[in-house]
């Protein structure tokens, strides 16, 4: 089966990549797709940096890139530890960086990792097997009041509070241990769309194990810090959590300027960095959409640092 079907790839490569002889980072290297896109974009003079927190996803990578002329560094570390990773290869600019958000297809369908509620596994959901943390770990400590947060702002679920009562009365009685009791006690709350209130349940709990708003927010500002002048990031969001952080941000960069708009003059002194390569955020056309159902809900942004 293949690792990961990648979304908007030519794109996102075609964006991404200025100058054939620079270096790249593919933040989220996954199966691979992105970063081969982008190889192929460079010549041997070019290099990429392909990057993910987990091992399995850089395995792949390192086979499918096998035999490519270009340089390619394959880094097992968490995003939001960009700088400091290529810091400590001597590596002060690159060209671009790309990230492709979320969870991989594999990552889901390895029932093993618990990342799914179509598969029975143990509530693991790390994508570093090296974190502590697993999905267990959290659920077993967390408050109702904090899970019901949790369900409500990052699955963005209207009955959280239903839910969130569910599995702590499970919890109580057996105990939270695979995707099977999380899935057990949702269901006994009645949802009117069980695979919808499953899917935004599941989602809200990996955010948490994974960290992953926190991860973002830091590699975004990582990526600006590396980027030399003319690099581009470009950035593939699979939902509204993810997409308002990195449009915001985005902004913010564009614009500079922090004054409050009832002030007549900017006193904040702070200029634009980055400016759009994209006029609107890019969807995958229906002919993607249509061969890969993923891509539906992917939106890319891209931007350029002055
Ligand atoms: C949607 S997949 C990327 C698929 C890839 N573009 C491809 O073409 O196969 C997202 C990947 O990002 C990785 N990932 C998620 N959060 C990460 C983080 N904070 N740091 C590094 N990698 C992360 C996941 O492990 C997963 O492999």
């Amino acid at each position: 089966m293949q690792y990961h079907v990648p979304v908007m790839s030519e794109a996102a490569a075609d964006l991404l990549v200025t100058d054939p002889g620079g270096l790249y980072v593919d933040a989220t290297a996954g199966g691979g797709g992105h970063s081969a896109a982008i190889v192929t974009r460079l010549t041997d003079q070019g290099g990429l940096i392909a990057l993910d927190r987990d091992a399995e996803a850089l395995k792949a990578t390192r086979h499918r890139l096998c035999g490519s002329k270009v340089r390619v560094r394959l880094m097992h570390a968490a995003y939001a530890d960009l700088g400091s990773c290529c810091e400590a290869q001597h590596i002060d600019a690159v060209d671009g960086v790309l990230f492709d958000l979320g969870v991989s297809s594999h990552q889901l369908d390895a029932a093993e990792r618990g990342f799914s509620y179509l598969a029975e596994g143990p509530l693991d959901m790390r994508m570093d097997t090296r974190q502590e943390t697993s999905a267990a770990t959290c659920l077993a400590h967390v408050q109702e009041t904090e899970l019901r947060r949790i369900i409500r702002d990052l699955g963005e679920e209207r009955e959280a509070r239903r839910i969130a009562r569910a599995l702590v009365a499970r919890r109580a009685d057996q105990g939270l241990k695979s995707t099977r009791d999380i899935r057990e006690a949702v269901l006994s709350t009645r949802p009117r769309m069980p695979n919808k209130t499953l899917s935004r349940v599941f989602q809200a709990i990996r955010i948490v194990v994974n960290d992953e708003l926190g991860q973002l927010d830091r590699a975004l500002d990582a990526s600006a810090g590396l980027l030399r002048s003319g690099g581009r990031l470009v950035v593939i969001a699979y939902h509204s959590l993810e997409d308002r952080l990195v449009k915001h941000r985005l902004a913010g960069w564009i614009h500079g300027c922090v004054c409050p708009p009832r002030i007549p003059v900017c006193v904040c002194g702070r200029k634009p960095q980055f400016r759009p390569v994209l006029t609107r955020p890019r969807r995958a056309d229906p002919v993607e959409v249509k061969a890969n159902p993923r891509a539906r809900s992917a939106i890319m942004r891209a931007v350029e640092k002055l």
